[in-house]
């Protein structure tokens, strides 16, 4: 079998339907800055999925979400100057020719069982008014993922399943055409991460703000919200507090990760503790937020013009290059 060689380390990308929250970070970006520092992962390359939010119920202030997730992906620790990143959109004609590809490869059916798909239509749509963009949604990542060549995608939990169809696609593409397309890799640094909604009612969301510590609100909201969270009783662990103890030690120094590590303990003895853990992730979390937004409000639209600019230009050089090597096994290219 033919060796395939990938072209992008890691790889990842996030939809611009309005402020990333912590879970985001948590979820995805973190995996990226974390093995970034210690030198482990060669040059990642990271997107903003502006075609992905075209399915978003009612996309809107797109352009200017665009240049804040790109804000935040460098607030966040990735700096420019050692990964790649760019808009979705530059390389739309890439992506619609391998999205029209790849759609011969997997089945109506086989689409309308993704979980997240299946979740969305019983939540709040059905099929008949589902758009065919949003069932097409994991082949559109597939492409994104594949058309880089990338070796490993850093995501949630609610994303692994679109993974495992690029995955799919991959492989079904190299057994019907020969080997062209390598497979790429779910990468996380431990389990999956789900961090589930402060409020307690399902994961942790852009689409219930109620339940989200938003990166760029005040931070006595964040503040509020964390004084209303979800924990558990004295002795019991929940899954709310699982995530509150996570997105906790995340943002917490090292005195702090004790220090919560020590109450959990009281906590699991019957200690009467959720007040003195909140007391901690409040302080950790103001100095993570007040840090962020420092940054951030340093980076000036013009720099982020020119960051993507750039990133596009390697972006689309791969792009093209995939597509004309699919193109050559599917027996489309007639002109040399
Ligand atoms: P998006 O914008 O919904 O989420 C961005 C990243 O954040 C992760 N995430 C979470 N992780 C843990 N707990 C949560 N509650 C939580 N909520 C969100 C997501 O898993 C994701 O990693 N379809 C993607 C964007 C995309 C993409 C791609 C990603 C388009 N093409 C190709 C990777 C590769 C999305 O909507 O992510």
């Amino acid at each position: 079998m033919k060796k395939l060689e990938y072209k992008v380390d890691v790889f990842t990308g996030i939809r611009p339907s309005g402020g990333l929250h912590i879970a985001n970070v948590i979820g995805s970006v973190n995996t990226i800055v974390t093995l970034q520092k210690k030198e482990e992962i060669g040059r990642p390359m990271v997107f903003v999925a502006d075609l992905h939010a075209l399915t978003d119920a009612e996309p809107k202030d797109t352009q200017k979400n665009v240049i804040e997730v790109v804000k935040d992906y460098i607030a966040l620790g990735l700096d420019p100057k050692s990964c790649d990143i760019f808009i979705q959109s530059e390389l739309i004609e890439e992506i619609s020719g391998l999205n029209l590809y790849l759609s011969r490869l997997i089945t109506v059916s086989e689409l309308l069982r993704v979980p997240t798909l299946k979740e969305k239509i019983k939540k709040n749509m059905e099929v008949s008014n589902a758009s065919v963009l949003l069932a097409m949604y994991p082949i559109m990542m597939a492409s994104d993922i594949l058309l880089q060549k990338s070796k490993f995608v850093p995501v949630g939990q609610d994303q692994q399943a679109h993974i495992e169809i690029a995955r799919y696609l991959a492989r079904k593409f190299n057994k019907a055409y020969g080997e062209t397309i390598p497979v790429p890799n779910i990468l996380t640094l431990g389990e999956p991460e789900r961090i589930k909604s402060l409020s307690g009612d399902g994961k942790m969301s852009k689409t219930n703000p109620s339940g989200a510590i938003l990166l760029d609100d005040p931070i006595e909201i964040s503040l509020s919200k964390i004084k209303k969270a979800q924990t558990a009783f004295a002795g019991e662990m929940t899954d709310s507090l699982d995530s509150l103890l996570k997105i906790g030690k995340f943002v917490a120094n090292e005195d702090e990760k004790e220090k919560i590590e020590e109450i959990v303990k009281r906590h699991m003895n019957g200690g009467n503790v959720m007040g003195e853990f909140k007391q901690v992730l409040s302080v950790a979390m103001q100095r993570y937020l007040k840090d962020f937004q420092e940054k951030k409000s340093k980076l000036s639209d013009s720099e982020i013009f020119k960051i993507v600019q750039d990133g596009g230009k390697i972006a689309k050089e791969n792009a093209k290059e995939t597509i004309k090597e699919v193109r050559k096994s599917m027996q489309f290219e007639y002109i040399s």
